[in-house]
């Protein structure tokens, strides 16, 4: 073990961004990142010097801080993320505010989320509409399994979680849903992005979607008309150049009222339809 060190002097030996240095202590020590700028002369123990200094080194060479935590907040819900999971992204509260302006408060209502991931956007849902039922569904029985670890530790239980590629395997055959939502993956193989910051350890199941970044997309959009009610509506998220594709997906799939909304850096994110009569 090594000497005991200050947290002051673990912060600037880090060689990280401070904020992530912070993150990685206020997870080790159980203070928060106030606590730490208050208290740069209190003294770690050697066994927080010692895994503080090797997650530095492992953050230095390039894994998600997240990834180290095993956490990250989404919609104000504190989620355990894996690498089995995708690292859920501040954009994605963007299809969330659109389907929660979509579901009614005071009725009942079934909602479809399609490749929950850590369950991000089902428990964000369900924990606002504690009236809806969310079915929430991943090809990867790994990501299943945080998800619904997730949704055990935080009393959220109007989640079913069912292991499904897409509808294929979809228990709930019966049922109409008021709602279908869906981050899929929707970025083309080989784009030179995927070699680079976060994307480089998280699944490429998550990621990647064909030569176009649209296969999983379509493949949604194809499903969704015989799973929705009349006037029940999907969205779905897409990457930043895709607007127009998946609005043309949506119309040839017939659906009405077609649109996309713009995430908090401006680009157009969300697309959603409406199924008509
Ligand atoms: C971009 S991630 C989104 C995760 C989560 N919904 C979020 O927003 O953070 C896409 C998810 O779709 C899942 N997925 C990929 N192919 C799938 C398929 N054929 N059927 C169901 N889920 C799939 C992946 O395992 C992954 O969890």
């Amino acid at each position: 073990m090594s000497e005991p060190i200050s947290v002051g002097r673990a912060l600037a030996q880090a060689g990280l961004v401070p904020v992530d240095a912070q993150v990685l202590l206020a997870q080790i020590t159980g203070q928060n990142r106030a606590w730490l700028a208050a208290h740069c002369d209190a003294s770690l123990t050697p066994a927080q010097s010692d895994t503080f200094l090797a997650l530095a080194k492992r953050r230095r060479n390039g894994e998600p801080v997240a990834y180290l935590t095993s956490v990250r907040e989404f919609w104000g819900l504190p989620l355990c993320v894996s690498p089995a999971v995708l690292i859920p992204r501040p954009e994605t509260e963007t299809l969330v505010e659109l389907a929660l302006r979509c579901l009614p408060v005071n009725r009942a209502t079934r909602v479809l989320d399609l490749g929950t991931g850590s369950g991000a956007i089902a428990l964000a849902l369900a924990k606002e509409r504690p009236q809806a039922w969310v079915v929430a569904t991943d090809v990867s029985a790994a990501a299943l399994a945080v998800a619904r670890e997730n949704g055990g530790r935080l009393g959220i239980d109007n989640v079913e979680w069912q292991h499904s590629d897409w509808y294929a395997r979809l228990l709930s055959s019966a049922v109409a849903f008021d709602m279908i939502v869906s981050n899929p993956p929707y970025i083309a193989a080989g784009d030179p992005h995927l070699t680079e910051g976060d994307l480089r350890f998280e699944p490429a199941e998550a990621l990647t979607s064909g030569h176009d970044g649209l296969d999983d997309l379509r493949r949604i959009v194809a499903g969704a008309p015989n799973r929705l009610r009349t006037n029940g509506v999907l969205a779905v998220e897409h990457g930043f150049d895709q607007s127009e594709r998946v609005q043309t997906l949506l119309r040839n799939a017939g659906f009405d009222d077609v649109n996309s909304v713009r995430d908090l850096a401006g680009i157009l994110r969300v697309t959603h339809g409406r199924r008509p009569a």
